[in-house]
C-alpha cells in the first residue's frame, strides 16, 4: 500500500491535517505510526482505511481487503453480544463465521466475554473485542488506531504477540514507545500533519532530538542503555539485568 502526495483538510478547517505524505507500507510488515496529539495519526489511518477521501493525492490499495479498528471502539459496536460483533465481519465476507469467531476469541483470551453486551465492557476489553472483530474477517491489511490504549502491560503483550504471529500487513498508531519498540518493524513519525521521520524502531527511538521535537517518550530500556553509553540496546529486561550484573551494578 502506497500514498502519493497525500493531503487532507477537514471541512471548515483552515489547515491541512495531512500534508504532502508519501509512504510505502511494506507487505506483511508491522508499521507503527507515532507522534503527539494532533499530529495527524488518526487522520492518516482513516485515509488508509478508506473512511475518508483524500483532499488531494491518492492511495494505491491494489485489491487488498482492509480491516480497521477505530480510536473509539465503542462507537463502532452495534451487535447485541460480543460473539455476534466478532462474527459480523467473517459472515459479511462469506467466511466460516463460527470457526473464525472461535479462533480469535481464543487467540485474544476473551472467550469468557462472548455473551456480553459490547457496550458494558471495560475500555480495555472493548479494545480487545474491537481488534477481534477485525482479525475475524482475515483482511490482508489491518489498520489499528491506538490498539493498546487503556490496556495494561499484559494486554499490550497479548496484542503484540498476536499481531507478530499472524504475518499480515499491519499499521497501528500508538503512544506507547515500548509497544512500538517491541512490535513494530518500521516506525513513521508524524508531526503537524507531515512525516517527520521513518525508519527502524531502534534507530528512531534513540534519536533524542527527533523524539523531543515529535513529543515522543524514549523507551526506558533505550534510556537505560544510553545512560551507560552501551553500543547495543538490550533485547529485553532479562538481557539488561545480565549486563547490569556484568558491570557489577547489582553487587
Ligand atoms: N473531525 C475533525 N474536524 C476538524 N478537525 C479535526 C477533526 N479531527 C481531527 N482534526 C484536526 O486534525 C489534526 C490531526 O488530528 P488527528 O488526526 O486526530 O491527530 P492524532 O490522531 O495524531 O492525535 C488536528 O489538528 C485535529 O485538531
Ligand atoms: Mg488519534
Amino acid at each position: 500500500m502506497k500514498t502519493k502526495d497525500l493531503y487532507f483538510k477537514y471541512p471548515r478547517s483552515e489547515r491541512y491535517a495531512i500534508e504532502s505524505v508519501n509512504l510505502d507500507f511494506k507487505d506483511k510488515k508491522i508499521t507503527g505510526v507515532m507522534g503527539e496529539n494532533g499530529s495527524g495519526k488518526t487522520t492518516l489511518l482513516r485515509l488508509l482505511a478508506r473512511f475518508i477521501e483524500p483532499t488531494e493525492g491518492k492511495i494505491e490499495f491494489g485489491d487488498q481487503e482492509i480491516g480497521f479498528s477505530p480510536e473509539d471502539p465503542e462507537l463502532g459496536f452495534f451487535e447485541k453480544d460480543v460473539e455476534s460483533e466478532i462474527g459480523f465481519y467473517p459472515k459479511n465476507r462469506g467466511l466460516d463465521q463460527e470457526k473464525m469467531t472461535k479462533k480469535v476469541l481464543e487467540q485474544l483470551d476473551i472467550s469468557h466475554l462472548k455473551e456480553k453486551l459490547p457496550f458494558i465492557l471495560s475500555s480495555g476489553q472493548q479494545r480487545l473485542v474491537s481488534l477481534a472483530s477485525v482479525l475475524s474477517g482475515d483482511p490482508d491489511v489491518i489498520i489499528l488506531d491506538e490498539p493498546t490504549h487503556s490496556l495494561h502491560k499484559k494486554g499490550e503483550e497479548k496484542i503484540g504477540e498476536v499481531l507478530k504471529k499472524i504475518n499480515k500487513t499491519i499499521i497501528f498508531s500508538t503512544h506507547s514507545s515500548e509497544f512500538a519498540l517491541d512490535y513494530a518493524d518500521e516506525i513513521i513519525v508524524m508531526h503537524e500533519g507531515k512525516v517527520l521521520a521513518e525508519g527502524k524502531p531502534r534507530k528512531i527511538l534513540k534519536d533524542k532530538d527527533l523524539l523531543e521535537k515529535a513529543g515522543i517518550r524514549m523507551p526506558e530500556i533505550i534510556r537505560w542503555a544510553k545512560e551507560r553509553s552501551l553500543q547495543t540496546i538490550p533485547k529485553d529486561m532479562n538481557e539488561a539485568l545480565k549486563i547490569a550484573k556484568e558491570r557489577g551494578e547489582l553487587d
